[in-house]
């Protein structure tokens, strides 16, 4: 009887443990997902002047933006982080705010503003505006009273008397330069002292020692969340706070030019500890906003600073557990990287991000911006799916500079004439090309008609690049396979619970290739195999599995000649990658549903306790058994 338990047992065993078809790890999510919104989604960023002109004056607008917000809806995106678009001269194009309340009228109205918020809301798209802290413009009402002495602004901005100098006249108070070349000293007449400024002489620094200027700008940013903005990202914020004295900034010795902003190392006007008691307190006011408003998402903030990875991580959260940004903008795909990496470098630079950050926060990574080459012109234009594919499998947050999705290219033929960048009109009609900014800024390429069908005008703000009647968004979207069909694809496999929790692990597999994967527990493990070489790159696939396993494809880049859907045996096949290419694989695993596991527990009860009956059964026999032949025995 024992026998045949144990048969009929062990005959359904196979069928029992047998394979379910995998629940997908993709496009699903679990009811106790703790992440918040801003923890894992892509933030994209537009750039106003350039993304879609709706009156045709060459400049794009508002009613632009709203009009293409479908177009992001269909792509998955969830949230804009938009250049600024307050009153401006535009000298630096909208860095330098005339009116912190307004909207630049050339870009539409307050009118057009809230439509934008309400559209984008209800294609479930959040927004984030540019907040400029820094400086204003000179045209600012702040400025004009501080430089007449007004006593309520006079100590708004960052006055300091001139080095008199005998004949050769009055000199700015030390060396420090501007971001943009040439002194961070300008000479008001009016108020007979220098003023300083960082960035253009049109942008003078404000004073945030002075806590009227802090309680004005508080304001400012309750202003726009009481207009139902989702949080801000805030500008060049290692710049706030100078040193009181005025100290001369060592010499660097990188170059001869006292003018360059390399000449001296910024010890005492970036990066100064007060910055991050700053951030600190704009983080008190967004939770307590969020804490007070709780019809509205998190409100949030993403910080611009170019500063040292333990700044950037003191960014997040002190040494003594304070929290300031949400996301400290990560721009070490853009500094630390490019087209002469190796996979090393890549591991290390991910690597690094991680091994720094303190625990229980979003990593963020950022593949371009409008103030640096774009991608497909940093690495090549071969590696654009590779790198968005890094980009958006990495865990937590992926931004993502409009028109990387199609691989866009500067234009750097732009002519000296059409440069209008400051930085770029500084250095002068032979250096413009090293340094502009306007190559990454040209209008968006919608499609293959008049301007890529950005504007109706006769002259653009900025040239469109002549490549746009080949490459284009309408082009991409017909095409079976294009950057913008991975890049939604990619988007699309975010929404996996796998790529949003999943833990993460990276190696180089060789100098050509890294590779990374993302692990839950009953989940398919999602991998992303990345060739950063020149060169065609054959990968041994049984490097990413201990048993036989199955490999999918989930996405390829849109010259691979794999499908998705393609399989693979881990230990059989091995992968041949092109040239500066990646691909994402599922390894496909075999899990017991909940329900068959549930039976095969109740089953291994049920022959327990039929084991024990029967185990007692035959004790007792023999037990009475013996006791027969003991008293058998004793008869005789
Ligand atoms: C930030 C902006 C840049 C601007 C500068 C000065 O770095 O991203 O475009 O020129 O600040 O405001």
């Amino acid at each position: 009887m024992l026998l045949k338990l144990r048969f009929v047992l062990l005959c359904s065993l196979p069928l029992l443990l047998r394979p379910q078809p995998v629940m997908s790890s993709l496009v699903m999510s679990r009811a106790e997902d703790f992440i918040d919104w801003w923890q894992h989604t892509v933030f994209y960023q537009i750039y106003p002047r350039s993304f879609m002109d709706s009156n045709g004056d060459g400049i794009g607008d508002l009613k632009g933006i709203t009009l293409k917000l479908p177009y992001l809806a269909e792509t998955g995106i969830k949230a804009t982080w938009l250049s600024p678009i307050f009153a401006s001269p535009m000298v630096d194009f909208g860095y330098d705010i005339s009116d912190y309340r307004s909207i630049q009228p050339e870009y539409g109205t307050m009118a057009d503003f809230e439509e934008l918020v309400a559209t984008a809301y209800g294609l479930g798209i959040k927004i984030i505006l540019d907040f400029v802290p820094n400086h204003t413009s000179d045209q600012h009402e702040w400025f004009k009273k501080s430089a007449q002495n007004d006593p309520v602004y006079r100590d708004f901005y960052v006055w300091a008397d001139a080095i008199l100098d005998g004949d050769n006249g009055p000199h700015p108070p030390n060396n420090w330069q501007s971001v943009f070349y040439g002194s961070a000293w300008t000479w008001h007449p009016e108020r007979k002292q220098y003023y300083l400024h960082q960035f253009t002489k049109e942008q003078p620094d404000l004073n945030f020692r002075n806590p009227e200027v802090v309680k004005a700008m508080d304001e400012v940013l309750t202003y726009w969340l009481d207009k139902g903005v989702a949080g801000f990202r805030i500008d060049a914020v290692n710049h706030l706070f100078e040193n009181v004295n005025l100290d001369n900034e060592p010499v660097s010795g990188k170059t001869e030019d006292p003018l360059s902003y390399s000449y001296t190392e910024h010890i005492y006007t970036k990066d100064l500890p007060e910055v991050l008691e700053m951030v600190q307190h704009w983080r008190r006011l967004l939770d307590e906003y969020s804490a007070t408003h709780t019809n509205g998402p998190t409100r949030i903030m993403m910080t611009e600073a170019y500063a040292p990875l333990q700044k950037l991580m003191d960014y997040y959260e002190d040494e003594s557990g304070v929290h300031g940004s949400h996301l400290p903008f990560n721009f070490h795909f853009i500094t630390d990287v490019g087209a002469t990496s190796d996979a090393r470098d890549f591991v290390y630079n991910v690597e690094k991000w991680l091994i720094y950050m303190p625990r229980g926060h979003a990593a963020n990574w950022v593949m371009g911006n409008h103030d640096n080459p774009r991608v497909a012109s940093r690495f090549g234009p071969a590696s654009v799916d590779a790198m968005n594919m890094l980009l958006l499998t990495l865990p937590g947050v992926a931004v993502t500079y409009n028109g990387e999705e199609l691989g866009m290219l500067d234009y750097r033929e732009i002519s000296w004439e059409d440069t209008v960048d400051p930085p770029a009109r500084n250095a002068g009609e032979e250096n413009y090309k090293d340094v502009s900014r306007d190559p990454e800024r040209t209008p968006f390429q919608w499609n293959n008609e008049t301007n890529a069908g950005f504007s109706s005008a006769e002259h653009t703000w900025l040239p469109v690049h002549p490549n746009y009647l080949e490459l284009n968004l309408a082009k991409q979207q017909e095409a079976t396979k294009s950057h913008y069909k991975v890049y939604k694809a990619l988007v699309e496999l975010r929404k996996s619970v796998v790529l949003r929790r999943g833990r993460f692990t990276i190696e180089p597999l060789s100098r050509a290739v890294f590779a990374f994967k993302r692990t839950l527990k009953e989940y398919n493990t999602l991998i992303t195999i990345i060739n950063v070489s020149a060169e065609p790159q054959l990968v041994d696939l049984s490097e990413f599995v201990d048993r036989p396993q199955k490999l999918v494809v989930e996405v390829a880049g849109a010259d691979s000649s794999y499908e998705p859907g393609t399989s693979f045996l881990a230990t059989n096949d091995s992968l041949k990658l092109p040239p500066r290419s990646g691909i994402v694989l599922a390894a496909h695993q075999q899990f017991m549903g909940e329900q068959r596991r549930a039976l095969v527990k109740q089953l291994i009860k049920s022959a327990n306790v039929v084991l024990v009956g029967l185990l007692m059964y035959k004790l007792w026999r023999h037990k009475w058994t013996k006791v027969n032949f003991n008293q058998h025995h004793l008869m005789y």
